[in-house]
Order: C-alpha cells, then sequence, then structure tokens
C-alpha cells in the first residue's frame, strides 16, 4: 500500500462517480487564470478519476496524470478513454518513473493530494515537484481542511507551511485562497496555492 492512498481503492467507481460529479471548472475558477495557454505541458499528480487531465486534453494541453491507486487509475482510463492522456502509475513523494523519463512541466496539478503526505514526505516530495517544472513553472494544489474521513490518511496542513516550504526550493506564492467545499459539506474547507519556479 503507497501511503496517502489508504481508502482509495476499496471504492473506485463511486469515487469516481464523486469527482466527476463536479467540473474542472467548478474546482479550478478561482486560480484558473494562472494555468498557462494551451498548448502547454501539464502533469496531474493523485489524477483520481482524471477529471482534470481530461478537461486539459481536451484544449489542447499534453497531459500526463499520474495516479498510484489501481483502481482508480483504471477507471480514469476507462472514463475518459477518448481523450490523449498519457496515465503513468507513481507516486509521491519522489516520483521517480517522473523523473526517469526527463519530462519537464509548465503546470502541475495536485488537487486534494498534498495534505495525505506526512511532514517528511511533503519536504521530499516538494524537492521532487520542484525539479519537474520547466522554467516559469506553476504548481496548483488545493489543501483539504475538516475531519479526516475514516479509513483514510490525513494530515493537517496550512497555506503558511506550504509556501515556506516551497520557499526553500526556489518557488514562490503567486496567489492563496480559501473556500467552501465543492461538494457542500459543511466541516470540510480548502486552501488554493499556486506556485511558480522563480529560479
Ligand atoms: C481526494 S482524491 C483527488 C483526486 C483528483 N485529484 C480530484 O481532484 O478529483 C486524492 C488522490 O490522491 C491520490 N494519492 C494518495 N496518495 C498519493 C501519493 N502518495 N502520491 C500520489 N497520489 C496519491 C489518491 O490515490 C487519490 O486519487
Amino acid at each position: 500500500m503507497i501511503d496517502g492512498t489508504q481508502g482509495y481503492g476499496d471504492n473506485a467507481p463511486a469515487l469516481a462517480e464523486q469527482y466527476e460529479s463536479i467540473t474542472f471548472d467548478d474546482v479550478h475558477h478561482g486560480v484558473m487564470h494562472l494555468f498557462p495557454s494551451p498548448p502547454a505541458r501539464v502533469l496531474d499528480v493523485g489524477a483520481g478519476s482524471g477529471r482534470d487531465a481530461a478537461a486539459l486534453a481536451a484544449i489542447g494541453h499534453t497531459v500526463v496524470a499520474v495516479e498510484p491507486t489501481d483502481a482508480l487509475r483504471q477507471e480514469g482510463m476507462r472514463l475518459h478513454g477518448g481523450k490523449p492522456i498519457d496515465w503513468v502509475a507513481d507516486h509521491l513523494p519522489d516520483l521517480s518513473q517522473l523523473h526517469l523519463r526527463k519530462d519537464r512541466f509548465d503546470l502541475i496539478l495536485l488537487t486534494a493530494v498534498w495534505m495525505h503526505l506526512d511532514g517528511h514526505e511533503r519536504r521530499t516530495a516538494m524537492k521532487s515537484l520542484a525539479g519537474l517544472l520547466g522554467a516559469k513553472g506553476r504548481i496548483s494544489m488545493s489543501l483539504r481542511h475538516g475531519p479526516v474521513p475514516q479509513g483514510r490518511r490525513m494530515f493537517d496542513v496550512s497555506a503558511d507551511e506550504t509556501i515556506e516550504l516551497a520557499g526553500l526550493h526556489g518557488l514562490a506564492a503567486v496567489q492563496v485562497a480559501e473556500r467552501n467545499d465543492m461538494l457542500g459539506r459543511p466541516d470540510v474547507r480548502w486552501s488554493f496555492v499556486v506556485l511558480e519556479a522563480r529560479t
């Protein structure tokens, strides 16, 4: 079991249906003006059902979707089989398969993923992600705040801590925002943090 993925493999079709019940625009509308114009190189880490990967591929981006939970990755490939998405079985914190490919990205998405990593993993992961960015590349991540669902592995992570860690790897925040839950859960809130490579 890959750390962070606890609870995701058991019910992949229902989870995928939940993820697909909202749109890319619903999730990213507060930050998508900071995403590059197509065609750009995009990496979606913890892509889940591929909702965002598919939306970005549809507008002309070259998209790599990393999803370590086999059952979710297979759901994503089934649901979005018609889209040119390059699905990869890899995982944070190292993303070792991605590094072997020597690809560089203009945009890296981590939507509802970062809080699955503990402090040590987050430090390793930020270095790994910074190494995958092209010049002026951006990382957009959302952090979940609220009770931990049963069977999941999650940690308290703040936007401030994330920005401080990013700064150690030559990344600076270009936007920080908070919002309510897109699925309407009253006890869940989200921080969105967009980081840019300054070196
Ligand atoms: C809440 S889901 C979000 C899925 C998708 N990004 C979305 O917004 O619908 C969290 C995802 O993170 C993935 N994940 C968990 N631990 C991970 C890790 N160590 N590396 C990469 N992905 C991980 C899970 O498999 C799951 O697909």
